[in-house]
């Protein structure tokens, strides 16, 4: 019996090097997934030209031209996903917030990676926050996708200790390496089915993985 291959779209708004993470990592192991798709929300997404040098298939829905018409940028995402028989949606670095009728579209199959221990500090300057409010750990959170920012239920953690004269760029780095890490790892059990059940039985915020 053929294992179902999942079809799956990561969506990008800048460098994309979880993106490249993603990909190499499913390029090198017996994942159930093809990449079909890498979209990105503005052209000068660099993301995009590393996704086409790995042989997949690269759009463009260019938000500005949609300003003012979230309603209509986001259809037209939807359009762009459903024309290639998307299953799965991997947000990589994604700048936009989707609405409920995209999210309705793949449920319980939106993925996002935040570069902080969610709860705690959902939205942007995350690795400055950290350093203001003193904490000892920071980190990154793989959660799937609810309407509120960053609030979905966490699939998986990866920690990183905050080290005296760190700066926001120290930290950007050293959390970004334990994304490049934690994401792949959790995008692969997901597609496999060993995250959902749990994940969607807990409540928002809940978490359904060990780090
Ligand atoms: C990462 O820090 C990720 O956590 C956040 O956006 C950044 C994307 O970086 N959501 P990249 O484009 O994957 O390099």
């Amino acid at each position: 019996m053929t294992a179902t291959v999942s079809r799956v779209a990561i969506l990008i708004s800048g460098t994309g090097s979880n993106m490249c993470s993603i990909l190499d990592a499913g390029n090198n192991e017996d994942w159930p997934a093809e990449f079909a798709l890498v979209l990105a929300d503005r052209p000068e997404a660099t993301g995009l030209e590393k996704a086409r040098a790995r042989g997949v298939t690269t759009k463009m829905v260019h938000f500005r031209k949609f300003r003012g018409r979230r309603a209509e940028f986001d259809q037209e995402l939807l359009r762009q996903l459903q024309d290639e028989r998307i299953d799965w949606v991997v947000l990589a670095g994604f700048m936009r917030i989707l609405s409920s009728e995209f999210l309705d579209a793949f449920p319980g199959r939106v993925l996002n990676i935040h570069p902080s221990l969610l709860p705690n500090y959902p939205g942007l300057n995350t690795h400055t926050r950290v350093l203001e409010a003193g904490d000892a750990v920071h980190g990154c959170t793989v959660h799937l996708v609810s309407e509120q920012l960053d609030m979905g239920p966490v699939l998986g953690q990866a920690e990183v200790p905050v080290l005296a004269g760190d700066t926001a760029e120290t930290l950007r780095i050293r959390v970004l390496e334990q994304e490049h890490i934690l994401y792949p790892e959790v995008v692969r059990r997901a597609i496999c089915g060993q995250l959902l059940s749990d994940a969607q039985a807990a409540d928002s915020g809940g978490k359904a993985e060990t780090r």
